[in-house]
């Protein structure tokens, strides 16, 4: 009844909406707010980091989007053969998968700062040394620097799935 193109457009909207919606919340709300909240924003991020699925929930919503979005790229384009690359859906499609695929890879390494981030503060017991300082300073600039171009990419991949069929 439903064809496997249809079943994988609706899944990759559906986990779109939860990965893009996750982000956005998480990098431009949920984060200022940890930050601003001191000793009780760490208690909550390092709970929120390792005692629930929210890494996991992002990482799979995301790698989900960026399957599915591959394969409805692939069937639109005759897997990058036809001239429909060039059109106006076509480009935008392209320019959002690929802000897609990016931040996607962005989401991967927020995830990886944030365990090692998590590491560090586990292991400092009191006050912390200068190199455990150094290590944990250049980690959040890490974040600050990847959580960024996340939220950029995320924002420039929903803007041109919006729009990309009404183009040309
Ligand atoms: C940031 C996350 C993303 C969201 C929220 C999202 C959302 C959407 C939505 C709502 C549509 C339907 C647009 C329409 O019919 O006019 C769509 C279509 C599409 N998306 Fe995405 N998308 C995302 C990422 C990606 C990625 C990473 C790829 C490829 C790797 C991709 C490839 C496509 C393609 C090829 C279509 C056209 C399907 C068709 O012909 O009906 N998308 N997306």
């Amino acid at each position: 009844m439903f064809s496997l193109f249809s079943v994988l457009r609706f899944v990759h909207i559906i986990a779109g909406i939860l990965w893009a919606g996750g982000a956005i919340l998480m990098n431009l709300i949920i984060g200022p707010a940890i930050g601003a909240t001191g000793d009780t924003g760490r208690q909550f991020a390092a709970h929120l980091i390792s005692k629930t699925p929210f890494t996991r929930y992002m990482l799979a919503a995301g790698t989900i989007t960026v399957l599915a979005g591959s394969y409805l790229y692939g069937v639109n384009s005759n897997w990058f053969r036809s001239g429909w690359m060039m059109t106006g859906p076509g480009i935008g499609f392209g320019i959002g998968a690929a802000a897609g695929i990016l931040a996607l890879i962005f989401g991967f390494m927020i995830g990886s700062t944030n365990n090692a981030i998590a590491a560090l503060g586990a292991q400092i017991q009191g006050k912390p040394s200068e190199a455990q300082m150094s290590a944990m300073q250049a980690l959040r600039r890490k974040q600050v620097t990847v959580t960024v171009a996340n939220t950029i990419c995320i924002i420039i991949a929903i803007s041109f799935m919006a729009v990309a069929r009404l183009l040309g």
